[in-house]
Formats: structure tokens, C-alpha cells, sequence
């Protein structure tokens, strides 16, 4: 039988000169838009599964699954294993170069999707594929109107910022945000009519 862990509440936990540091660090070097939760946030050093340690070695069950790669647990063997083989075995080809990793990943995509969706395009984060999504969305229904939630987060492009966006993360003066919006559909128009000459080529 294992001895349940002591509940500390997080203010009575110590803090180090190393977690100071850390989110000083962070505020001095890094954009104010990449803004952190609480006031004095844990500064994470490892984790496994579902527990996550701070620089200080305080260790904590982590309800927070609502990133992706977070829900499937801190350093999953089964993830991290195969991350380090690839790393180790080949980095980056770019997309000019098939390989046979991105092929069987897609013929799997293909075969577990509904409908007549057979074919993918893998983006690197959610901006990407929110971007992608509405250039698609523009492309087919030939519409530059996005619907979407007020205060959701979208991403950190131009594009995802302007559908929408935390406050933190827009830029107050003016209506630089409106302003945004339009240029983004003019180039987003321009860049449809670029794609469908090029399809009907
Ligand atoms: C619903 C949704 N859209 C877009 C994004 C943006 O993803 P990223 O920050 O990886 O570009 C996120 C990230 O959490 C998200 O949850």
C-alpha cells in the first residue's frame, strides 16, 4: 500500500532563488503576449505521466490535460521512445522529400476518418491548422466570414489573432485589430485566386 502524499497548498510552498530567476527571466526576454497562469507561476522541471516536479522538487498530481500533448501524460514512454529513436535516426527532410513515416501516417489518418477525407496536410501547431482550416473554408465556399468564439484562443499568427483572441494577445491602439482583419482578407483573397489558377492549371 502506498502512504498518500502530503497537501501542501501551492502558498505555503517554498520558493528558490532558481524559480525567481526563472520567471524574472521570463518577463525581461520574452514578448508580454506569452503570458503565464497565476502571479507567482511553478517554474516546471520534469514530469512523469501524470506528475510534474518544480525547480524546487515539490511534486504534483497534474489535472492540467487540456493541452494535447499534455493529456496523454508527462514524458509518455510510449511517445518519448519513438520521439528519440526518429531524432536520433533522421530529423528533417522538409516536405520536398517523401518519407515513409509521413506516408504511413497519413494512409492511417485515411483510414480512420469519416467520409471521402483521404487526404492530410500536417501542420506543426494549432495556428497552422486553424490557418489551414480557414483557407480552405474561404476556398470552398468562396466566403471571408470567419464565425468564432469571442475570447477563445485561435493561435499566435496574424490570421488566428485576428478571428480571435484573448485580450492579452491583441494589440490595443486604434483598431489595428479591424484593420488587421481586412488586410488579412484582402491577401487572403489573393492568395485563393492565386491557388485556384494554380489548381486549374
Ligand atoms: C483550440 C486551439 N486552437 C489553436 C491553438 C493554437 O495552437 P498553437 O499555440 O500550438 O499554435 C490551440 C492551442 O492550445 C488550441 O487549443
Amino acid at each position: 500500500m502506498t502512504t498518500p502524499a502530503q497537501f501542501v497548498p501551492v502558498s505555503q510552498l517554498a520558493r528558490s532563488a532558481r524559480s525567481e530567476e526563472a520567471v524574472a527571466k521570463h518577463k525581461k526576454y520574452l514578448w508580454p503576449s506569452v503570458t503565464n497562469y497565476f502571479q507567482q507561476p511553478l517554474v516546471a522541471d520534469r514530469g512523469e505521466m501524470q506528475h510534474l516536479w518544480d525547480v524546487e522538487g515539490n511534486k504534483y498530481l497534474d489535472f492540467f490535460g487540456g493541452i494535447l500533448t499534455v493529456s496523454v501524460g508527462h514524458c509518455n514512454p510510449k511517445i518519448s521512445s519513438k520521439v528519440s529513436a526518429q531524432i536520433n535516426r533522421l530529423q528533417h527532410t522538409s516536405t520536398l522529400f517523401p518519407t515513409e513515416h509521413i506516408v504511413a501516417l497519413a494512409e492511417k489518418i485515411a483510414q480512420i476518418t469519416p467520409g471521402n477525407l483521404q487526404q492530410s496536410f500536417f501542420t506543426n501547431s494549432g495556428t497552422e491548422a486553424n490557418e489551414a482550416a480557414i483557407l480552405l473554408a474561404r476556398m470552398s465556399t468562396g466566403s471571408f466570414d470567419v464565425v468564432a468564439l469571442r475570447h477563445a484562443y485561435s493561435g499566435g499568427s496574424a490570421l488566428a489573432k485576428a478571428v480571435t483572441a484573448p485580450q492579452g494577445g491583441r494589440h490595443q491602439r486604434g483598431d489595428f485589430a479591424r484593420r488587421e482583419s481586412l488586410l488579412l482578407s484582402l491577401s487572403a483573397a489573393l492568395e485563393v485566386s492565386r491557388l485556384r489558377s494554380g489548381l486549374r492549371r
